[in-house]
């Protein structure tokens, strides 16, 4: 079975229980502040989980793009990867436990054909308040038992260390306003000798499905999304409680073919051959670095589609990082030319993706350039080097120890981690290094480090009020630059707003001031806020803006400020019964703009070309 083909069995299956497919989204997520990339299937869900109506109803599936930069340590063994898809499926307050358990499980055995033998599952033992939870253990108990299998032996018990989920852990790691719940996961187990990993803590105790020893893999996550934790560090039930279901689709092919090394399933294995063939070695004796080059390769391939650039800030550093990481790998085994190891990449995941193949110039062209780029800067590092202890010619002849003080230089101008600089063949004195390193990130540390904290997804009073702010600015932007300027992306947190747009120059004074005073007015005009959910078509028709991007989605949620006659869209300023803006948006946000009470631009700045930023604050 190909990965396709579990992808088409999974989205069919729950068309058939009522679910309405979803489009995979950017990775770069477009409205949630508190993360680079996107890494699991609910993360552009997180308004919906709250208890926002989406307008697709309340099943919904789809097949996600997900990277993981956190995981790239663990990147070299045989089953982690950074980039994955996710196969999810939603109840937003509609189906819970007894529905979603008794499917997955179906799916796993009636639609892939997998023994029940070889599943184990895991069931949340209970976290200070919070019990046991007896119904998905009975659920389990009568699966397993149908099925004529001893259900003790297959059903294990864990907190909330494993068996809970939120995107930032343990419910006492959850900031106010994040959902979480209880988990059940489903593992694939491959038989006990094939216990891997005999240098692992857990070598010499029992194995269990988590101990993470090699003999099994979670293959999939019902997270019974049930919670919101409140202001004072309570958790509070939601009125309508969630299921969100992931699963990695290259674990499922894992345990569809039995194979324990991900790098060996049908998905992999081409684009392992291609990388022994171009670097003329075996993969037996070099498995770590050729899962690092496929690994760091594929995600790359991925983020470069989705409009990111190698660069020195945000996304585009991190796309710099696993690239250069990756080429590291690939010229200690000697690789010369990276294209055909992209080509065959692209070749595998055409089929599930086709924008690759829509993408592949720009995405070529982006990666030799960052790898020549590399290449001249590795070159340039080596001349710095061979100068100042005064060699001759590029090579630092003799010579390998240089101080930490010239070690640091290549890393701060040159941009080489320590590793690199130690792969250039130069020792330095690590711990000095360290020290310079540490005063070097005291003096630079700047608010990005509370960039994390909060934002949108937060749902914290002054946050919705920021993402409220962001609408009347994006208007009045419009109002004063002209319609063909429009959003790029936000980043809304509990202390400021943040909005980037399209334009090429800098704005003057007098237009800051003047996008200031209409937002202004729209907030002393106390006007109405209000959703409705349209026909796209409709949506378009009455000039909704935004950044909209689920092109396959029939009907669409649309928030509009103003207007006693949401239709009649005029921007006069002063004319109280129409509409000010019309935006596509998930939500949430204030009733009326009153409750905004004042709204200031901090400061204006290029973004590179043709792109600005603003900064703004609401009181
Ligand atoms: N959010 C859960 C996860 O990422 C289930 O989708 O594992």
């Amino acid at each position: 079975m190909t990965a396709k083909e579990i992808i088409n069995k999974y989205i069919q299956f729950f068309e058939q229980r009522g679910h309405i497919m979803i489009q995979n989204s950017s990775l770069v997520p477009l409205n949630d502040p508190t993360t680079l990339f996107t890494s699991s299937g609910m993360q552009p869900l997180v308004p919906y989980l709250l208890g926002e109506t989406h307008p697709q109803g309340s099943r919904l599936v789809n097949v996600q793009n997900c990277f993981r930069a956190q995981d790239i340590d663990e990147v070299g063994d045989n089953r982690h990867t950074t980039f994955f898809r996710m196969l999810g499926n939603w109840s937003l307050g509609d189906y819970f436990k007894t529905d979603q358990i008794p499917w997955f499980f179906e799916f796993l055995t009636r639609e892939l054909n997998i023994d029940p033998k070889k599943l184990y599952v895991t069931v949340f033992k209970g976290f200070e308040d919070l019990e046991l939870d007896h119904e998905a253990e009975s659920i389990w108990e009568g699966l397993f038992e149908s099925s004529g299998i001893d259900s003790r032996s297959h059903i294990s018990y864990y907190g909330a260390e494993k068996n809970w989920w939120s995107r930032s852990g343990t419910p006492d790691k959850m900031p106010a306003g994040e959902p979480g719940g209880p988990s059940t996961e489903v593992f694939y187990d491959f038989g006990e000798n094939l216990r891997i990993h005999e240098q692992s803590k857990f070598a010499d105790e029992n194995c269990h499905p988590n101990c993470d020893c090699g003999r099994f893999i979670e293959i999939g996550n019902s997270v019974f999304m049930a919670y919101k934790k409140q202001e004072d560090g309570r958790l509070a039930p939601l009125s309508k409680p969630n299921v969100d279901f992931g699963g990695g689709l290259e674990r499922l092919l894992m345990a569809i073919e039995n194979q324990q090394d991900v790098f060996r399933t049908s998905l992999f294995s081409p684009i392992i051959s291609t990388i022994e063939n171009v670097t003329a070695k075996k993969y037996e004796a070099n498995s770590r670095e050729m899962r690092i080059v496929l690994d760091h390769m594929l995600a790359s391939v991925f983020i470069t589609a989705d409009g990111v650039i190698p660069s020195n800030k945000e996304q585009g550093y991190v796309l710099r990082r696993f690239l250069r990481r990756g080429f590291d790998n690939f010229y200690a085994l000697g690789g010369e030319s990276i294209v055909e190891v992209l080509d065959r990449i692209v070749d595998q995941y055409k089929v599930t993706d086709e924008k690759l193949l829509e993408r592949y110039e720009h995405i070529k062209n982006t990666i030799l350039e960052e790898d020549q780029k590399y290449r001249n800067t590795l070159r340039e590092a080596k001349r710095f080097i061979a100068k100042k202890y005064k060699k001759i010619g590029d090579e630092l002849l003799g010579v390998t120890e240089i101080s930490a003080d010239d070690a640091f230089i290549l890393y701060t101008t040159h941009g080489l981690s320590p590793t690199q600089i130690k792969s250039l063949g130069y020792t330095f004195d690590l711990q000095a290094f360290a020290t310079k390193m540490e005063e070097h990130s005291k003096n630079s540390r700047t608010a990005s480090a509370g960039k994390f904290k909060g934002g949108l997804a937060d749902h914290s009073e002054k946050t919705i009020m920021g993402h409220t702010a962001t609408h009347l600015m994006h208007q009045a932007i419009r109002d004063i630059l002209g319609d063909e300027v429009h959003q790029t992306g936000s980043n809304i947190t509990s202390e400021r707003v943040r909005f980037d747009f399209n334009f090429d120059r800098k704005l003057t004074d007098e237009e800051i001031k003047k996008i200031e005073t209409i937002v202004n007015e729209k907030i002393n005009e106390n006007l109405p806020v209000h959703f409705e959910i349209l026909p796209i078509e409709e949506a378009k028709k009455i000039g909704a803006i935004g950044l909209f991007e689920d092109k396959y989605a029939k009907d669409v949620k649309v928030y509009f400020i103003g207007g006693s006659n949401p239709y009649s869209k005029t921007h006069k300023r002063g004319q109280k019964d129409a509409v000010y803006s019309i935006e596509f948006c998930g939500g949430p946000h204030v009733d009326f703009t009153g409750i905004l009470k004042e709204f200031k631009i901090l400061k204006e700045e290029s973004l590179g070309k043709s792109n600005r930023r603003i900064y703004a604050t609401v009181a």
